[in-house]
This record gives C-alpha cells, structure tokens and sequence, in this order.
C-alpha cells in the first residue's frame, strides 16, 4: 500500500487540471470533482448562477423561513461554501439560507480545508472557519446562513429528511456520474428528491445525460436544458410548479425535438424506467402544445 502524499489521503487527492485549476481526484471512481474548470468556476456556473439563489434570497425578508438548500454529494464543499458566500454577502434583510449537505464520506472535505488547499476550493476567512466547524461539529450557525452536514448513505438518508419536515426550494444535485453512482440517477432517486421538494424548487445538476433527464421527469420534475459544462457538455435543470405546464424557473424546457431524440435513443432510459416511460413522459405537462 502507498503511503498517502501531501495533497492526498488514501481516497483522494488534489489535482491540477488542464485549465490549470485544482480539483479533488476520487480514487474508487477516478473521478474529479469540478473536471477542467476547477470548484470555483463550475460551483457558480452549474449551481449557485443558474439556481438564481441571490436573487431569491434577495427578494424574500430575514423575517420568511429561511431558503433551503439541498447539497447533494458534499465533496470538496466547493457548490455549498459558493452558496454560503451569497447568503453571507446578502444584507441583514435578505431572507436567510439553510444548506443540509449529504455525504457519505468526509476524507475530500477534510482535504480541501487543509491550510495547503483551502483557498483553490473556496474557502478563505469566515468561510474557512464555516467549512471546519461543519466539519468538527456537522452544523454552523451565523446570522444569515445555518450549514447542517448529514453522513450517510443516499438517497435512503433523503427519505429521513423527508420524515424529519425537511423540505427543499433549491438543490444541487452533484453525484458522482451515472457509471459510478448509478443509484443516483435513477427515476427512483429523483422521486425521493421529488417527495422533498417545495412548489418552486429548482434543481440544478452537471449531468446532461438523456437518461438522467428521462430520470427526473419521471420522478415528478419539469426539465430544461442548463449550462454549459466545463467539459463541454450541456447541464440539466429541473423544476416544480405543480399548477403550471412550465415552471417560470425553467428557462430553455425540454421541448418536442428532444422528445423526438428521445425515442431514437439507444440510452434513453434510467435502468428502474417502467415500461411505458415514452408514453408517460410524452404525456408530461411540458410536452403538450401552449
Ligand atoms: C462529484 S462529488 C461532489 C462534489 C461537491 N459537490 C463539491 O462541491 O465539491 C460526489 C460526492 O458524492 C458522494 N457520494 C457518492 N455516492 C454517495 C452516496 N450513495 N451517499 C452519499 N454520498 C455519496 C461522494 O462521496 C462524493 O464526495
């Protein structure tokens, strides 16, 4: 067995990619968190920009229960320390955020707070005290923001928050990619996520995959094309809005060229698709003519 280096733990390690930036490799997947752009730039371009969390939070009054956020695979910290910067920049008025992190392992977290890689995953002064104290303590309090971190298993630990009155209005939905977490993106994992979600809650996630988006449509959410990855690749939107055939969150909707695309797919489905996915997502709200 191989000693682990300066930058690395036994699981992972910090990385350069070939932007340039550092990133935390996962040894058991071989994958990166935040591949080619690096934390910084993919944390605000995939999740707390297209999330519009400022603006939201902005519009609502330090007297409304505070915003929820889901974090969705923890990591390095690098998309829930980004949403807690907003809320920290907010002033007192704004309403406040609730971040609850999932996570089943804390070694990335531990290493990107290190003194050595802090700042390259977003964490500098009163952040940096947050990431740790979340660390030694699984919660943070401050005036504008409470950092709740759970340890455990998805998405079995997402139907505990749903018995515990936990409801989401935002989530980052960052797994590790549908070949090496393909529980994660099934249309069962969605319809978890579904169960938790408000009217109105948007979730963003890096994944473009056709079977990903038939996953979240058939687990209850409307769904649009995002960003653009720092792989090239196009991210996924999803959004409630039980009474609308669009939700107003959800800027480019899947629509009937994609449905079309859909059908010729080899890889349309998630693997717990029911028989008749076509039908029932053809059916769906967003695919019905204005
Ligand atoms: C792509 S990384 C997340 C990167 C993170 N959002 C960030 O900003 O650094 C995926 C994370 O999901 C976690 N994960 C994967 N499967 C999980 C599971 N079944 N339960 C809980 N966490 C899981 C992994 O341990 C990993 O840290």
């Amino acid at each position: 067995m191989t000693s682990p280096r300066a930058g690395a733990t036994a699981t992972c390690e910090v990385v350069t990619t070939r932007d340039g930036a550092r990133a935390m490799l996962d040894h058991e997947t071989g994958e990166v968190m935040h591949p080619v752009v690096g934390p910084l730039v993919e944390a605000a371009r995939l999740y707390v920009t297209p999330s519009r969390l400022a603006e939201r939070l902005a519009a609502g009054s330090a007297k409304d229960e505070p915003l929820v956020l889901l974090d969705v695979g923890l990591g390095a910290g690098s998309n829930a320390i980004a949403a807690w910067r907003v809320a920290e920049a907010l002033p007192a008025t704004a309403r406040r955020l609730s971040i609850v992190s999932f996570e089943k392992t804390l070694a990335p977290f531990a290493l990107a707070l290190d003194d050595a890689n802090a700042k390259a995953f977003g964490f500098e002064g009163e952040a940096l005290a947050a990431g740790r104290a979340l660390l030694a303590n699984c919660i943070h309090k401050t005036e504008r923001a409470s950092w709740r971190l759970v340890v455990g298993s998805l998405p079995g630990v997402l139907e505990a928050e749903a018995e515990n009155g936990v409801f989401a209005d935002a989530v980052f939905w960052d797994p590790f990619s549908p070949r090496s977490n393909p529980a994660l993106w099934t249309a069962g994992a969605f319809t978890s996520l579904r169960r938790l979600c408000r009217e109105g809650a948007t979730v963003n996630t890096y994944s473009g995959a056709t079977a990903t988006r038939s996953a979240m449509l058939l687990g209850g959410f409307a769904v649009g094309f995002g960003e653009t990855t720092g792989d090239n690749k196009q991210a996924t939107v999803g959004a409630v809005g039980t009474n609308a055939r669009i939700p107003a969150w959800l800027e480019r909707p899947l629509d009937a060229r994609w449905l079309a695309r859909l059908a010729r797919s080899s890889a349309a489905f998630p693997s717990d698709a029911p028989w008749d996915a076509l039908a029932r997502i053809a059916a769906m709200p967003q695919f019905q003519p204005s």
